[in-house]
């Protein structure tokens, strides 16, 4: 099903700076201020260029715990930071766009998900990382999308409730052999603007092409995959097959770094029902800019910060992933 996606104004902050020159700044006052550059796949080219580690949700979680710098700049989305925070609570963490959201989170408010929890008092909880702190704290456990069957095998016969993600939950299930995970029923607004029909007929034009889609896809769309990942999970698809034609059913940013790592291999978008829109770009991922990136350096803000009482909650379910993640089948 096709969903409205937010429109956000990217104001002109006017700078008046080349993008060469702000490249040159952001490059003096990341050493000056010893900050690391965290960024997802998702984010414009340029800043994935610029960044000091370029990564999925995992291991943009597992670098954020480990890292020695004094600032952190998520280049991603609110979660991701606040994520960051959690692991690393003496650090500073500031983010280019403090609007940079996700529908999933912004789709499980914590006092609802609290009141429907209530219904499964004998579950555990698993959620997906895509969500708030505030979720976080009510969970068992936290996933993302390259450990979350792992996970779900990892919790053996007990009752789970999964959330915010139904695509995901609905995948997990089948890949962990469970018709009875509860699942929350949230979605994320650019990965179920893909179009079947769509899709069908470009692969008809691509018969050798193979399809690539992250596990947040609508079902319609995960049944004609031949791989299904998160982001890094496809970039290394891509790079490994031996196929020379793929069409990529995920936000359309992680195009950048898997032409990178795939030179020569023609990579096609999956194409969203109203192809008028750019609908496979997340709008919250494109509030982040080169010059929002420089101001953020600049100012150390706008700093995005997790209340301990939270935080420390919030800690337990993901310490727990990143353990389990440690016997994460390669
Ligand atoms: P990954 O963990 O696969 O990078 O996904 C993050 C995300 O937000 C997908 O929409
Ligand atoms: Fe959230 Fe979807 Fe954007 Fe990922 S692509 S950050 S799930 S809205």
């Amino acid at each position: 099903m096709a969903s409205k996606l937010p429109t956000f104004e990217n104001e002109d902050l006017g700078l008046n700076m080349l993008p060469e020159e702000l490249e040159a700044e952001i490059n003096r006052l990341r050493k000056e201020k010893n900050a690391v550059i965290l960024a997802h796949y998702y984010q414009e080219a340029e800043i994935q260029d610029l960044a000091d580690f370029v990564g999925d949700s995992l291991q943009l979680s597992q670098m954020a715990k480990k890292t020695e710098a004094d600032v952190i700049v998520f280049c991603g989305v609110h979660f991701m930071a606040e994520t960051a925070k959690i692991l690393n609570p003496t650090k500073k963490v500031v983010i280019p766009d403090l609007r940079a959201g996700c529908s999933l989170a912004d789709g499980c408010p914590a006092p609802k998900f609290e009141e429907w929890l209530k219904k499964y008092p004998d579950h555990k909880v698993i959620s997906y990382i895509n969500c708030s702190a505030d979720v976080k704290a009510l969970s068992d456990v936290i996933c993302t999308s390259s450990n979350a069957a792992h996970i779900v095998k990892s919790m053996g016969d007990e009752k789970i409730v999964f959330a915010p993600d139904r695509h995901l939950g609905r995948y997990v299930s089948k890949q962990s052999g469970r018709d009875d995970i509860v699942l929350w029923q949230g979605a994320c607004i650019v990965h179920e603007t893909f179009s079947e029909k769509k899709l069908i007929a470009l692969k008809l034009q691509h018969p050798d092409a193979k399809i690539a889609a992250h596990p947040e896809c609508e079902e319609s769309i995960l049944k004609h995959a031949d791989h299904i990942a998160s982001t890094s999970g496809l970039i290394k698809f891509v790079k490994n097959s031996d196929a020379k034609e793929f069409i990529i059913a995920t936000e359309a940013g992680i195009l950048h770094k898997m032409q990178k790592e795939a030179p020569g291999k023609l990579l096609i978008p999956a194409p969203p029902e109203d192809e008028s829109c750019s609908c496979s770009e997340c709008p919250f991922m494109r509030l982040n800019t080169l010059e929002k990136l420089y101001m953020c350096l600049k100012d150390l803000g706008p700093e995005v910060d997790v209340p301990e009482s939270t935080r420390v909650k919030a800690l337990i379910p993901i310490e727990r992933m990143l353990k389990l993640s440690e016997t994460l089948p390669k």
